[in-house]
């Protein structure tokens, strides 16, 4: 992949896809900058990866929180000299209810870190890219960025959002050397589908479900994300920009 000495950013680096392309990355012989809210669980997945101490760089952050993603930005370069990828992943699913029983604060909350938090990723890594005349960002939408689901109107809402934002930034990149592309994972094994289950009551029943509506009739494993955004990181994809690839064992095909 070419991706040796290459600086990554990753938010949300401490969940299952955040972890699972950190370590993708790391066998690249890349520098990662690992952010999440809490260090303790960064820690967790530095030594569980085995990173190396030059190699890389453990940041709190909210990614809400602009003064926060300024930070992670400027650690970033001041310990790397660049930033060469953001995978903008930090994320959350939000309460499993119907619009009509959906609160303000809920829809507030998805928006915020789903969307505001890819904006404000998308706003302070540009600004060093732009600059330097390169860079790759992937940001992290869903299947629930294209299609629907029920019961998850705010976080549908939020990767839409996060999709035209993709296309946005890639349009405003122009010819810079800087490409922006956005991932569309479906279901995969994870906290988050856990999540989505048991909200649904009945958790069984709903994996059962949201597995048949899969072709290839199975959770993705994270690394199957993490394989892609390796790709779209690279030069191997140097001319692919604004575009979403699912990641979804067909889900989006039917
Ligand atoms: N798991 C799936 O099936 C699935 C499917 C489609 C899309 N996604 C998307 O993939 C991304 C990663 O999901 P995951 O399955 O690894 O979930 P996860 O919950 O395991 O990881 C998300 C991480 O983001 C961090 N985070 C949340 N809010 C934050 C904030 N305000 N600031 C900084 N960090 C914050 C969390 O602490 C967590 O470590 C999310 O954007 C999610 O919406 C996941």
């Amino acid at each position: 992949m070419n991706l040796k000495d290459k600086v990554i950013i990753i938010t949300g680096a401490s969940g299952i896809i955040g972890k699972a392309t950190s370590k993708l990355f790391k066998e690249e012989g890349a520098k990662l900058v690992l952010v999440d809210l809490n260090l303790d669980s960064l820690k967790e997945v530095a030594s569980s990866i085995g990173l190396e101490e030059e190699n890389h760089l453990l940041l709190t952050a909210n990614v809400t929180v602009e003064a926060d993603v300024e930070n992670v930005i400027s650690k970033a370069v001041e310990k790397f000299g660049r930033i060469d990828v953001l995978f903008n992943n930090a994320g959350i699913e939000g309460e499993v209810t119907d619009l009509v029983d959906t609160t303000i604060e809920n829809m507030n909350n998805v928006l915020d870190v789903n969307v505001v938090g890819v904006f404000l990723g998308l706003k302070h890594a540009l600004r060093v890219m732009l600059k330097q005349g390169s860079g790759s960002i992937i940001n992290t939408a869903s299947d629930a960025g294209i299609g629907s689901a029920q019961g998850l109107g705010a976080y549908v809402a939020s990767k839409h959002a996060v999709i035209g934002l993709t296309k946005t930034a890639a349009l405003e990149c122009e010819d810079s050397g800087v490409r922006v592309n956005a991932i569309c994972p479906s279901s995969i094994n994870s906290r988050l589908m856990r999540s989505l289950e048991e909200g649904t009551g009945d958790p069984e029943a709903a994996r059962k479900i949201y597995e048949s509506k899969i072709p290839m009739k199975r959770y993705g494993q994270p690394e199957e994300v993490g394989q892609v955004v390796l790709f779209l990181a690279s030069d191997r994809s140097s001319f692919v920009t604004g575009a979403h690839y699912n990641v979804d064992g067909g889900r989006l095909a039917k």
